[in-house]
């Protein structure tokens, strides 16, 4: 029987559910496909691709238009999770109008099912605006990456009480938006674990504990595809950069010393029409 397609209804609906939701990225249709069999809740086409794919320093360069490159390919290959397309840098901090017109690409081009957005209090018009033109947003609050300049570094968020009260009231500020969930990057556990209980809408942590409604992990990150840092929050399952690596030199000294290909990868031709050759 065909796996019908997660909702964002479906992802409300397990808030406090005994089995945590599931969080990948991906950025195109062969690791999209493979996460989608593996029955991952929700795909990310992240900004990381900025940083994971693309080579950029940080997320800030990613446009629009990589964006909607990149979710197209990953739409075309999945069947069953949710798919998120994640607002760059610039597509909705602008104006609410703005966001919108990019938010609506990520459905009408990407064929995203839903939109994620970076930032609180300050972002929940935005988001607002975005939910009442249709189209489901799911925040991301802590250490947000397109902002990391302001923040003064890749460092853990919610280290003071009053640091940890505005957090509080940007996961409020985002469930009064309309938000069907929110993304909580490197955030201290205990803190994240009050988000968790302030809100009735879904937490999935990134680097913020074990008591959040579910978990992502950039994909590269966990399967060691991305080795130029690792955070503290990554559990690496594999390392396929060693398999990869192995696996080209090994086609690099087969070619050389002419070990391949082998007769059963080459075409033959009868013999009686070679000879009229
Ligand atoms: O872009 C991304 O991959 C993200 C995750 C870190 C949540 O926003």
């Amino acid at each position: 029987m065909e796996q019908s397609k997660l909702t964002v209804l479906d992802i409300k609906a397990r808030k406090n559910s005994k089995k945590a939701i599931t969080m990948l990225t991906a950025y195109d249709y062969p690791w999209a496909l493979l996460i989608d069999r593996s029955a991952i809740d929700i795909i990310l086409v992240g900004d990381s691709l900025g940083m994971v794919v693309l080579g950029y320093d940080d997320t800030v360069p990613v446009t629009m238009d990589e964006m909607i490159h990149h979710t197209k390919a990953v739409s075309r290959a999945v069947k069953s999770s949710l798919i998120v397309g994640d607002m760059p840098f610039g597509s909705y901090n602008v104006s609410s109008e703005k966001a919108i017109e990019n938010a609506t690409r990520f459905m009408k081009e990407g064929r995203a099912d839903c939109v994620k957005l970076e930032g609180g209090r300050n972002m929940a018009k935005v988001a607002k605006a975005i939910v009442d033109a249709g189209i489901p947003v799911q925040g991301h609050i802590g250490l947000t990456p397109q902002t990391i300049s302001a923040l003064g570094g890749y460092k853990a968020q919610g280290k003071t009480a009053e640091a940890a009260k505005a957090l509080i009231d940007d996961a409020q500020a985002l469930e009064d938006a309309g938000c069907f969930s929110i993304v909580l990057e490197a955030i201290t556990s205990p803190i994240s674990e009050m988000i968790t209980k302030a809100v009735s809408i879904p937490t999935i942590g990134i680097g913020a504990g074990i008591n959040c409604d579910g978990q992502v992990l950039v994909t590269h990150d966990m399967v060691g595809l991305f080795d130029r840092f690792t955070p503290k929050f990554v559990k690496q399952y594999t390392n396929i950069n060693e398999t990869i690596l192995s696996a080209i030199k090994g086609y690099k000294m087969d070619v050389e010393d002419r070990n391949f290909p082998e007769q059963k990868h080459c075409f033959s031709i009868k013999s009686d029409e070679l000879e009229k050759v």
